[in-house]
């Protein structure tokens, strides 16, 4: 059989189309040719999946379990069909085929985190053991499939799986933050949960002590855990689908400037316009949030007339696992609020 690099055979009735894009995977065994099997424990669902989910079901646990079963029944893959978005998955390697590069690097009963989205993932639930709503995260029994081109990291000895997946699943965040951050700046991080923590206390580092670091969020705990950390220098609550109030509360604190670069990590739909008004002409916005709308982006900032850079949040950095396990390494307060909050 012939290595098939994207799972392009996975595919089930739509020739010629990636996995991520397809209505329907194939996750049946044996495996194939290039491919990696996964004995799954845990899912980390995306959070603007899982906020969907919850929104959908009432936040009822068993309704909740029922619609994600139901989801990857249908799709053989926990891609939900409202966001489009997935998550991540921890587990053990069960058999490495010969032509996937893992094969000689990893063996059967290692742990690992897959690095690619849930949305391109084959996978069978066979059983779900328990839901934790707080977290985004689903305990269950199943397998799960990686391609020759899927990345994984291997899960550290020196910290619990649960904070190392919580951490790895948005890492793509702190490592475009460390790409783009650069001394003097003033930077915004729109959204102060999970991926927002990160890239605040990446930012921070990349100032440096020099520049400025706002965290934005409707919610007044997750505000003032951040500036409990030390993870910014003004907090700001504000409800960012509400684009020109957002923007006025950044100008006030910017004394009129605005900001060099917005990190929109809100997991919340409608808020791309709070994000390109509070940035400077000629500034940036990366846009990690799976909520945006290219739509909403380009012909809004057309509309504004805002000349801005807009980058699209790639989940995938180079490096982004190991950076962003160091950066809980080295912050530890941060690493507590992890262990307290996501773990
Ligand atoms: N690009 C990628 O590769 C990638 C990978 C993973 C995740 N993501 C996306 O990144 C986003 C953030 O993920 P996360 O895990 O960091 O989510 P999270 O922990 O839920 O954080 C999102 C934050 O946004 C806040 N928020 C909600 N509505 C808001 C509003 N109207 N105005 C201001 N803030 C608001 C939330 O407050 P409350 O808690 O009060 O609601 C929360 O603090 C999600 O959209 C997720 O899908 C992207």
């Amino acid at each position: 059989m012939e290595l098939d690099r994207y799972g392009l055979g996975r595919v089930v009735g739509e020739k010629g189309v990636l996995p991520q894009r397809a209505q329907k995977l194939d996750p049946s065994l044996p495996l194939r040719p290039g491919e990696l099997l996964i004995d799954v424990d845990a899912l980390n669902i995306d959070a603007a999946s899982f906020k969907q989910i919850k929104d959908a079901t009432g936040g009822v646990p068993e309704k909740m379990i029922g619609l994600i079963r139901e989801i990857v029944a249908t799709r053989g893959k926990m891609q939900n069909p409202v966001t489009g978005s997935g998550g991540m998955l921890i587990g053990r390697v069960r058999e490495v085929d010969a032509r996937h590069p893992a094969h000689g690097v990893l063996r059967p009963g290692d742990r690992i985190a897959t690095l690619v989205s849930l949305s391109l993932t084959p996978l069978v639930m066979d059983e779900v053991k328990a839901i934790h709503p707080d977290i985004d995260r689903v305990d269950i029994t199943g397998h799960a499939i990686l391609f020759a081109t899927g990345l994984y990291a291997k899960l550290p000895a020196d910290m619990p799986e649960t904070l190392a997946l919580a951490a790895l699943d948005v890492c793509g965040a702190p490592a475009l933050v460390a790409r783009y951050v650069k001394p003097g700046m003033t930077v915004a991080v729109l959204g102060s949960g999970k991926s927002g923590a990160l890239c605040l206390a990446q930012a921070k580092r990349n100032l440096g002590g020099n520049g400025k670091l706002l965290a934005l969020d409707i919610s007044e705990k997750a505000l003032e855990t951040l500036s409990g950390l030390g993870l910014c220098d003004e907090a700001l609550r504000v409800d960012a689908t509400n684009a020109v109030e957002t923007m006025e509360r950044v100008a006030q604190a910017t004394g009129g400037a605005l900001c060099d670069l917005v990190v929109n990590c809100a997991s919340v739909p409608q808020t791309e316009m709070a994000s390109i008004l509070s940035v400077k002409d000629g500034g940036t916005v990366i846009f990690f949030s799976m909520a945006t709308s290219f739509t909403a982006a380009a012909l809004g900032a057309e509309g504004v007339g805002k000349d801005v850079q807009m980058i699209v949040g790639n989940g995938y950095v180079p490096g982004h696992a190991d950076l962003t396990l160091d950066l809980l390494r080295a912050e530890p307060k941060l690493r507590r609020h992890f262990e307290e909050r996501y773990a």
